[in-house]
């Protein structure tokens, strides 16, 4: 999605914001850009291309500068044409970049135009390139603070002008916005990943700053323009590229990362203990009543699996909403419930508001799930459990859910024992098999030549059905997002047992079905409902445990998973699913870890 870079150096910086670009890339967008200023104002190189076409135009163009800003755009208003590309100038005098929406972008271009500008994109960016021009008095912090009072939505801005040769101004509200520090220069990015290799020292803006970066230092304002002194963060180079090694993807080669990524996230105690999920989660824990699960696509998958866990072994109520909807809805607080958040990359918008909303209702106790723990979420909750992943490349998340699995598992078990609805032996056990988990994950992932196998058969299907039931129908729902996610194949995902009441009527032989078959309590009702789809000639793609005894037939195709995994299951489960949809992807040629319109990390609403 949209990332800023921005710069204030003695140095040509070009290739500094060039390479932060580069490492935003993963994040998926349609355009870039980048813009210096120079004695006679700003000039820019935009591109509908990749950061590889904009570096070419710009070593072409001789595009040099000490001051400058740059962009990956993933369009939203107006599509992604190089007139849209930012950054974004206002009558040759300003340049700016963009993270986010603008709301009242219509009210103010009419505003605007009745100033005289002339509007050539068809972004809501425009309008804040613009506004700021028009309240310019030689003072750009100052326009900028003016500006945003009138801005409605959400935004993280970077913004120079031709008359502040070392100027860099950003804002931010809604989007996340870091100042990185030098010496003798200063950065500004939508996310530390983009300044790796230039500085390891941050200042993460709150909502509300406004920065100004010159050669020798920051200012921060907070909302009410009161100077603010910010934490200045060490946080450790994040590594150089990160390489694909053998693997044809970074889906793949993360797919195959799960046993590692599991065991450094398993916690290392020898009990489950409420300070796994940081000081004082104790008494929080103590507190609570219930759970109010907030997040988004696959993360929201792992939640509702939570659901089932925090029900059947700590018997506490848990809700699971999606955190779009729950954001706008009225709901009915419960300042006893702990809120969890989870996220992959800690950014995403609608959680993040989600969250902001559950605690503007009274909720006092919220906890996150998350990968990166420089995260705003992180840093906005209570209490955090990091998943230790690693960098996820690939749009399509499939290391991150297991991992945040293994970290729901830990909470739904912790709170069991607090409260005394876990033995000891009980405890050894899930311990035990938390610990063997990545030596069975190793064997589910041996299973991929007979999944290449059945992916060419689903590479020419157009439609294809996924069931699971019980604690393996939210895994039946993250196969379907996987599958239609990268292989643009329509994918649906229903509890077993609701076929009868309505999508039987899709299965025929041109649908396949894949079914999530382990052997648990709920087994011979899977079968039933087998049997059918069988009876209206559906073709069955079974991922059945060995000790199911379900075997190939007609119309009956089967994989022989591991014998059954108890409540840690579906974490064995969702690995044959992730292959599925990889290999039908590869396949159907699709661009795998940049799948169409879809980006990384979501930061905008
Ligand atoms: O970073 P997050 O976990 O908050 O992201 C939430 C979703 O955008 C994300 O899981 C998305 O659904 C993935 N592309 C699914 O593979």
């Amino acid at each position: 999605m949209c990332g800023i870079v921005g710069a204030v150096a003695q140095r040509n910086i070009v290739s500094v914001l060039i390479e932060g670009l580069r490492r935003l890339e993963y994040r998926g967008y349609d355009s870039c850009g980048v813009a210096v200023l120079g004695a006679r104002g700003p000039s820019r190189a935009r591109s509908v291309a990749r950061v590889a076409d904009l570096e070419g135009q710009v070593r072409d163009g001789h595009l040099e500068g000490v001051t400058g800003i740059a962009h990956t755009r993933w369009a939203t208003h107006g599509a992604p044409v190089t007139d849209n590309a930012h950054p974004i100038f206002s009558r040759d005098a300003l340049a700016l970049v963009h993270n986010g929406i603008i709301e009242n972008y219509e009210t103010l271009r009419e505003m605007l135009r009745g100033k005289g500008y002339e509007f050539v994109s068809q972004t809501d960016t425009e309008v804040i390139a613009h506004l700021i021009h028009s309240l310019y008095r030689g003072d750009l912090f100052a326009a900028v603070r003016e500006a945003i009072a009138q801005l409605h939505g959400a935004y993280a801005i970077a913004v120079l002008h031709k008359d502040q040769p070392h100027t860099v101004v950003g804002a931010r509200q809604g989007s996340p916005l870091v100042v990185g520090l030098g010496d003798g220069e200063n950065f500004l990015a939508s996310d530390a990943l983009a300044l790796a290799g230039s500085t390891e020292r941050f200042i993460f803006l709150e909502e509300g700053d406004v920065c100004e970066l010159s050669l020798d230092g920051v200012r921060i304002v907070d909302r009410q323009g009161e100077a603010a002194q910010r934490e200045v963060r060490q946080v450790a180079a994040y590594g150089g590229a990160v390489e694909l090694g053998p693997y044809r993807h970074f889906m793949q080669k993360e797919i195959f990362e799960q046993p590692r990524a599991i065991t450094d996230t398993i916690p290392q105690a020898d009990a489950f203990d409420a300070s796994i999920f940081g000081e004082g989660a104790g008494q929080v824990f103590a507190d609570i009543d219930s759970l109010l699960i907030l997040a988004c696509g696959t993360s929201y998958y792992s939640g509702l699996t939570a659901k089932y866990w925090l029900e059947s072994l700590a018997k506490i109520p848990t809700q699971v909403e999606i955190a779009s909807e729950y954001r706008y809805r009225e709901s009915v607080p419960n300042p006893k419930s702990l809120v969890v958040v989870i996220s992959q990359s800690g950014e995403t918008a609608d959680t993040l508001a989600a969250l902001k909303h559950a605690q503007e209702l009274g909720h006092k106790h919220t906890l996150a799930i998350c990968n990166v723990g420089t995260s705003a979420m992180v840093r906005q909750t209570e209490l955090s459990f990091l998943t230790h992943a690693g960098r996820e490349i690939g749009v399509a998340s499939t290391k991150a859910f297991t991992t945040q699995l293994v970290a729901l598992f830990t909470l739904a078990a912790t709170l069991a024992k607090l409260r005394g609805r876990l033995n000891d032996e009980q405890e050894a056990g899930y311990l035990k098999q938390l610990r063997h988990l990545p030596a069975a994950l190793n064997s589910v992932l041996a299973l991929e030549p007979q999944i290449i196998a059945w992916s060419e058969e689903f590479s020419r299907k157009e439609h294809a059905l996924f069931l699971g039931r019980g604690l393996h129908y939210p895994i039946a729902l993250e196969g379907a997002l996987k599958l239609k996610e990268i292989s643009y194949i329509h994918a649906e995902a229903y509890p077993a047992g609701e076929l009868k009441h309505g999508p039987l009527a899709l299965v025929t032989e041109a649908m396949p079905v894949v079914t999530v078959a382990p052997n648990d309590a709920l087994l011979e009702k899977l079968k039933s409902n087998m049997q059918e789809v069988r009876a209206r000639g559906g073709e069955l793609y079974v991922f059945a445990d060995t000790d199911t005894k379900i075997v190939n037939g007609e119309g009956l195709h089967v994989i022989r998973m591991p014998e059954h995994y108890g409540l840690l299951s579906p974490i064995l489960h969702v690995v044959p699913l992730q292959l599925l949809a990889y290999h039908t992807a590869c396949a159907r040629g699709t661009d795998v870890d940049k799948p169409r319109n879809l980006a990384k990390s979501v930061t905008v609403e």
